[in-house]
């Protein structure tokens, strides 16, 4: 009999940033995001009894065979021990979709292996609830770094932090007791470029090996992070603004600064960060930009100013954009 299990998990934006790695997709230092809540992505995962002892695993994407995103699956399945006992006895078929239209930029690995993650954790164990959260979230580290935030909303802390309990390399976690001027934060994420990037995030983490400014990002990350953490328990919006902005910066600056340096911001998105300046400046709204590894802005603020801001993305920024999403905060996924 064919076992079915359905995983939707959201993608995750960092306010402070993940660049670097070392062994087993370890973090070289620690990030923070905020879980997102539209852009998700959903997987049904069918495991039907085999005979053979060949692995059989058929990945589908928007009812299409994806065959290079297959091998990766079944590159990181293979690796898990957790997972041969089903690699072994079932034949598996993986059938994805994601929420956000094809080819708006936006990174879906994080999303996508939330969702697997905890689709084959879910059909290869019986383990109690904390742990099942706590285990994919580690579990889906192993297949792409920042899908082990996707699992906790709305904020959640991946890497060890000093004196944060239950920081950890292996896993995230959540962070609670947010202050109310942080609940229900609004994303909208401008899309300047729908292109695929020209450089993986895989070669990004791989030039902070031997980087001249390493060490100093990673003491300056860790440090954010601990900041931010204290940042969204007080409700210091001020200092919210500065470290996601500046955050979002040095993970370019680091870009640009590498032995093959490359540069990711577009002319719009120069101009865009510029108009937030001008806008938050004239108008003294809580409003700020991050940025993920690509030229696309996230622009984040609170529900109290949506209206303000659609119309200022509307009125001052439309004709730069190919699309926007507006997304907001979200709590994680769930696997059925
Ligand atoms: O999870 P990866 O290996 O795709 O790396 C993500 C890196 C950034 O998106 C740039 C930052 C982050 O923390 O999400």
């Amino acid at each position: 009999m064919t076992q079915k299990i359905i995983a939707k998990y959201p993608s995750n934006i960092a306010l402070v940033k993940y660049w670097g790695k070392y062994g087993n997709q370890m973090p070289c230092n620690a990030s923070l995001s905020m879980t997102l809540s539209k852009a998700y992505t959903e997987i049904i995962l069918q495991c039907t009894p085999k005979t053979t002892s060949k692995i059989e695993l058929d990945y589908f994407f928007e009812g299409q065979p994806k065959e290079n995103f297959k091998e990766r699956i079944i590159k990181y399945a293979s690796q898990q021990k957790e997972f041969t006992t089903l690699l072994h006895n079932f034949s598996l078929r993986i059938d994805s979709t994601n929420s956000f239209p094809h080819s708006t930029g936006i990174a879906s690995s994080a999303s996508a292996f939330a969702a697997i993650a905890a689709a084959l954790l879910k059909a290869s164990s019986q383990i109690n609830d904390v742990d099942f959260t706590k285990e994919a979230s580690r579990l889906a580290r192993l297949g792409s770094g920042s899908a082990c935030r996707s699992f906790y909303g709305s904020y959640a802390l991946w890497g060890k932090v000093e004196n944060i309990e239950n920081s950890s390399n292996e896993y995230a976690i959540p962070i609670t007791d947010i202050h109310t001027n942080f609940h229900n934060m609004k994303d909208a994420i401008l899309i300047v470029e729908d292109s695929p990037k020209k450089v993986s995030s895989s070669v990004g983490h791989a030039l902070m090996n031997n980087h001249p400014y390493a060490n100093a990002r990673f003491i300056d990350a860790n440090k954010n992070c601990a900041t931010m953490i204290s940042v969204l328990k007080s409700g210091d919006v001020e200092n919210f603004i500065a470290i996601t902005e500046r955050e979002a910066l040095t993970l370019h600056a680091m870009m640009m600064m590498s032995k093959d340096y490359y540069m990711l911001m577009k002319p719009e998105t120069v101009f865009i960060i510029e108009q937030i300046f001008n806008f938050r400046s004239e108008t003294k709204l809580p409003i700020c930009f991050t940025l993920d590894a690509g030229p696309n802005i996230h622009v984040l603020y609170p529900e109290q100013i949506e209206q303000t801001v659609k119309s200022f993305i509307e009125q001052n920024l439309q004709t730069k954009l190919k699309s926007v999403i507006y997304d907001h905060a979200g709590l994680g996924g769930e696997v059925n």
